[in-house]
């Protein structure tokens, strides 16, 4: 008798996938499928912007494909410091530190900013890549229920630890609203605890300038926030950035891993960051138009009789509830030429399925005429009945 192979465990977890309506695969995209694209985090269009991806190929002409190391080695170019220093000055932030990722800069700020004997009050629908990282920091972690400031403030008045550290999304991903950010402020200063602000989906959407929603309450000037942003949705490009003091952004250059164990951020990525990043300040006006067009696909997927979510910037989260329907209502907007995006499980802490609508800046009437139909079909092939469970 043959010796069980050590992955044939794989093909009961797939079944079990399969099963569940949980089973995923990559759909290549060719460069223009004529799909109306409501699934990408291209907040401002400027992927394909002539400005930014000029400057990708700039950059790649006059520093390489690769950045060739790390920023502590040979992966600092004149480049990464002049794109920190605009997005510092964009986010209203006294410094900035890039990393080849949101994820990495998620990782890169939680943990170094918290540790063993530390306390760590994380909110439960925060991003995959935060919930790592509270893994990863070896902190004691508490998860409190959902945009709950109160059940923040007995996490932290119950602790006996001396550091604490508060992490939330600003704008969280499934549903797009915002966090209680004044509240946790005033929370974390009451209890002298850190507060860690993802403004992924809000750089670039939100607040003045699009410099985030912690800049949009007034509360940039604030030495204990620490935010972490990316440059793969609203500027258009790849990677990640800390923004946060001086002080903090030494302290990662020595000691976040995600920073000092990876390859810088390619020279294309940063050099497409620092011209989405001019263009932003160029366009001021970009941040609004998106969140406009965010609350018309609001009104359009609840006309077509679907649960949607008022937005907090550029995503329209729309409650389905079992993930076959969900991705059944996927295929019914695609075959109606729109683009939505799909989240099931584990991409949804709650368990209820969504489409996931995104805002462009660059939307015309006449997609939207064509969203609205598209949404129309969705809530058809649901029978109009979007389940939430
Ligand atoms: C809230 C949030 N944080 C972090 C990330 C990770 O950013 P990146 O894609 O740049 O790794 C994402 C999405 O990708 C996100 O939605």
């Amino acid at each position: 008798v043959e010796a069980p192979g050590p992955f044939d465990w794989l093909a009961d977890a797939a079944a079990d996938r399969a099963g569940a309506g949980l089973r995923r695969t990559l759909d290549p995209r060719p460069p223009d499928d004529h799909l109306l694209d409501l699934a990408s985090n291209d907040y401002l269009g400027l992927a394909r912007d002539p400005r930014v991806v000029a400057a990708a190929v700039d950059a790649t002409r006059t520093w390489g494909a690769g950045s060739t190391g790390s920023r502590l080695v040979t992966g600092t170019t004149e480049l990464h410091l002049r794109l920190e220093a605009t997005l510092a000055s964009v986010a209203r932030s006294p410094a900035a530190l890039t990393f080849s990722s949101g994820y990495l800069a998620n990782l890169g700020a939680l943990v170094a900013l918290s540790g063993r004997g530390s306390l760590v009050v994380s909110d439960a629908g925060n991003h995959a890549s935060l919930v790592d990282a509270c893994r990863l920091s070896r902190a004691r972690v508490v998860v409190t229920p959902h945009g709950d400031p109160v059940a923040v403030a007995t996490a932290l008045a119950d602790r006996d630890e001396e550091r604490a550290l508060v992490v939330t999304d600003s704008v969280f991903s499934v549903d797009g609203e915002a966090a209680p950010l004044a509240e946790l402020a005033a929370v974390c200063a009451q209890h002298g605890a850190g507060l860690l602000v993802d403004e992924a989906h809000a750089l670039g959407v939100v607040g003045p300038g699009g410099a985030g929603l912690v800049a949009a309450l007034g509360l940039d000037t604030r030495a204990d926030i620490v935010r972490t942003a990316t440059l793969s949705k609203a500027l258009g490009s790849q990677g990640g950035a800390v923004l946060a003091t001086v002080a903090v952004v030494e302290h990662l250059v020595s000691s976040a891993r995600p920073f000092v164990f990876d390859t810088a951020l390619a020279p294309a990525a940063a050099g497409a960051a620092l011209a989405a990043l001019d263009v932003l300040r160029a366009t001021p006006e970009l941040p609004e138009r998106t969140r406009s067009l965010a609350a018309c696909l609001h009104d359009a997927a609840a006309a077509a009789g679907l649960t949607a979510s008022p937005p907090g910037a550029a995503v329209v989260g729309v409650r389905i509830g079992d993930p076959t329907d969900a991705v059944a209502a996927a295929a019914a907007a695609r075959a109606a030429g729109v683009r939505v995006g799909c989240f099931r499980p584990p991409s949804v802490p709650d368990g209820i399925s969504r489409l996931r609508l995104t805002a462009r800046a660059d939307l015309t009437a006449a997609d939207f005429d064509r969203a609205s139909v598209a949404l129309e079909a969705a809530a058809q092939r649901l029978g109009r009945a979007a389940r939430p469970r």
